[in-house]
């Protein structure tokens, strides 16, 4: 078990067979430690991407992208949900629908905060069903940059935005893969089990 499920196993609670609850360190309270380790972990599987910016989805992407941002020395960019006072720029925007809330959001970031040049990287706290992720993919295409890999705290690889990322050609690395939270229990894939998923 890696730092992050050894984490889960302590404090993570199975609430259904499709919600594990992880407030109390990582969308809630926030355990600035683990942030630091989980920014650490990326910055070294991500180092030799040419990655020059970082861009996630408030509020849970934040805490691990500054992580990462200030491991790798490179700036952070978080997509909005609601239209900010001081967002007076030209927007980049893109719908996500929540299959969690029932509900679309329309996301947005700042045209002038991702350049054609930049090759980004995606780093979001839950991979669920991957619309967020694929939202900020539709952004960030949408800017002229590219997006060089997609970094996710927890995967619930039984859900199916892994594979749909995965199959689009995305670079998808997660620091904790969940195969089932069946029965009250957590499940991981681990790397000699893969190909048995
Ligand atoms: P998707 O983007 O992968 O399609 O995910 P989905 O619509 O299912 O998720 C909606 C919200 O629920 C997201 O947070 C996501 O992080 C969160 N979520 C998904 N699965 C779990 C889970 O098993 N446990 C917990 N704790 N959260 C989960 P959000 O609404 O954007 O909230 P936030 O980022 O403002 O905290």
């Amino acid at each position: 078990m890696n730092f992050l499920e050894k984490r889960i196993k302590k404090d993570g609670k199975v609430l259904t067979d499709h919600v594990l609850k992880v407030d109390s360190f990582l969308n809630h309270q926030l355990d600035p430690g683990l942030m630091l380790q989980i920014g650490e972990e990326f910055a070294n599987r991500f180092a030799n991407e040419g990655i020059t910016k970082i861009v996630t989805i408030e509020s849970s992407g934040i805490a691990p992208a500054v992580m990462t941002g200030l491991q790798m020395k490179l700036p952070v960019v978080f997509a909005r949900k609601k239209k900010s006072v001081t967002l007076a720029d030209e927007l980049l925007t893109a719908s996500v629908y929540s299959f969690t809330k029932k509900e679309s959001n329309e996301i947005a970031i700042s045209k002038k905060y991702l350049q054609e040049n930049d090759r980004v990287l995606i780093i979001d706290d839950f991979l669920a069903n991957g619309q967020a992720a694929l939202g900020l993919t539709d952004i960030v295409k949408q800017s002229g940059a590219e997006v060089a890999a997609i970094g996710i705290v927890i995967e619930k690889s039984f859900q199916e935005g892994a594979n749909k990322l995965r199959e689009l050609g995305f670079k998808v690395e997660s620091l904790a893969r969940i195969a089932s939270l069946t029965n009250g229990e957590v499940t991981y894939i681990s790397e000699n089990m893969e190909e048995l998923v």
